[in-house]
């Protein structure tokens, strides 16, 4: 096992579990991690920075601004980018309140939030912190948001106590860290085709027939396939969003254009996500010139005509490959969508309400093909895209799965 090429922020915090935080950054540097550590006042008191620097061989962030850093241009930003995890270990109630409320008031909680990286959080604390209920919420909170959290053990803690609160052991956050670390490019060599983004049916040079769609949902799925380093392609309709970078873009503006560029790609594609909302139906004619209401009087029809169901034809050819559908819904979530399963040969389908639209968060029922149903509760469209890539993971690399060594049987047994 090695983490050569894999930077680690290890982010210790003020609890005694701190003195294990030194073994665990001597045991990635001797896994070949490149490891960056960021301690927070308390945890300074309980063991130096210089057991940190000495262990780590890299300056110890306690102040963004000290003169240790100077040689670093915006620390916060340019460790964190760098990232392939960070970790804190242990974790106070502190840190965890902070994180999940988004506070950045120090170094870590600064980097926490300035980080795209994967996040594995290890609390350690009194067993009464531990059970309290606004702690939970917020350990809720992170997991919702995709953060792993491993551990606490009940056992022995310092305040002389026995009840849960107790940080795992240092073997188990590396078997954890190094899960994190392999899972997140296990979809190296899977082709991966998504849709975003609602069409515009044309009514006249000026006017459309269109829906809310945002393209957030897609956007999320085609960046979550390409972190994990899927060969994305990802067809889109125009949006005001960030392109994801590693995806190859083709931007459409029609259900039928979208069918084109859809079908020519899925004959590469080993999974195809159809997260667009594709209109049903398009103007029988679309005008060349501008309707003018002085010829059309006080009504106006306009003839429409069905479009094609693109993942309907795409399940009737489907062989080997994965797809999924999304399923909107104002009634009958659950029924409609499993019935859209079933009549488009899907594996997967992901119902939403229309509360869906727009917003970066959405309360999805991810309904599989071997009848399992998952109901996410309100979750960040990040989160919703990250489940799906799982599925495929465990869908199109199974062989990849069954030849990881001896790392994940170590992992196994432990709790996240
Ligand atoms: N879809 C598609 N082509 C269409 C319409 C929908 O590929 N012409 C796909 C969507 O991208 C989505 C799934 O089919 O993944 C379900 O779309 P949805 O609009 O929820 O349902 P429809 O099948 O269009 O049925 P209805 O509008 O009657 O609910």
């Amino acid at each position: 096992m090695t983490l050569k090429n894999k930077t680690v922020i290890i982010g210790v915090t003020g609890g005694i579990a701190a003195y294990k935080s030194a073994d665990l950054v001597s045991k990635l540097v001797q896994l070949g991690a490149d490891v960056w550590v960021v301690e927070t006042k308390e945890a300074a008191k309980l063991v130096t920075p210089l057991t940190f620097r000495t262990l780590s061989g890299n300056p110890v962030i306690t102040d963004l601004f000290s003169e240790e850093l100077s040689d670093i241009p915006v620390p916060h930003i340019s460790i964190t980018e760098k990232a392939d995890l960070m970790i804190i270990a242990p974790a106070t109630a502190n840190i965890i309140g902070k994180v999940a409320q988004g506070i950045a008031d120090d170094p870590l909680s600064t980097m926490m939030i300035s980080s795209k990286s994967p996040k594995l959080i290890a609390p350690a604390m009194n067993n009464n912190m531990w059970e309290n209920p606004v702690l939970q919420e917020n350990i809720s909170k992170l997991r919702a948001l995709g953060h792993k959290i491993i551990g606490p053990e009940v056992g022995w803690l310092a305040c002389g106590s026995t009840g849960s609160g107790r940080m795992v052991e240092v073997a188990d956050i590396i078997s954890k860290a190094v899960e994190i670390l392999e899972a997140s490019k296990d979809l190296v060599g899977v082709r991966i085709l998504v849709t975003a983004g609602g069409t515009k049916e044309a009514i006249d040079p000026v006017r459309f027939i269109g829906n809310r769609s945002s393209g957030k949902m897609g956007y999320a799925v085609a960046r979550a396939a390409a972190d994990r380093g899927a060969q994305v392609t990802l067809i889109t309709t125009p949006t005001q969003l960030d392109k994801p970078s590693g995806c190859k873009m083709i931007v459409v503006e029609t259900a039928a254009q979208m069918k084109q560029a859809v079908m020519i790609e899925a004959k590469r594609s080993d999974a195809i996500i159809m997260a667009a909302a594709v209109a049903d139906y398009t103007p029988l004619k679309s005008q060349g010139s501008k309707i003018k209401k002085k010829d059309r009087g006080l009504k106006l029809k306009i003839e429409l005509k069905r479009t094609d169901d693109i993942l309907n034809e795409l399940g009737k050819k489907k062989g080997n490959k994965i797809l999924i559908g999304f399923s909107l819904e104002t009634d009958d979530l659950v029924d409609n969508a499993k019935k859209k399963l079933k009549d488009k040969n899907l594996d997967l389908i992901i119902a939403n309400g229309i509360e869906a639209f727009d917003g970066d968060d959405s309360k999805a029922v991810l309904i599989y093909i071997d009848g399992k149903t998952e109901k996410t509760g309100p979750m960040s469209k990040n989160g919703i895209a990250v489940r799906i890539m799982d599925f495929i993971s465990t869908k199109a690399k199974p062989r990849k799965k069954e030849n990881l060594p001896v790392l994940l049987n170590m992992a196994s047994k432990v709790s996240c």
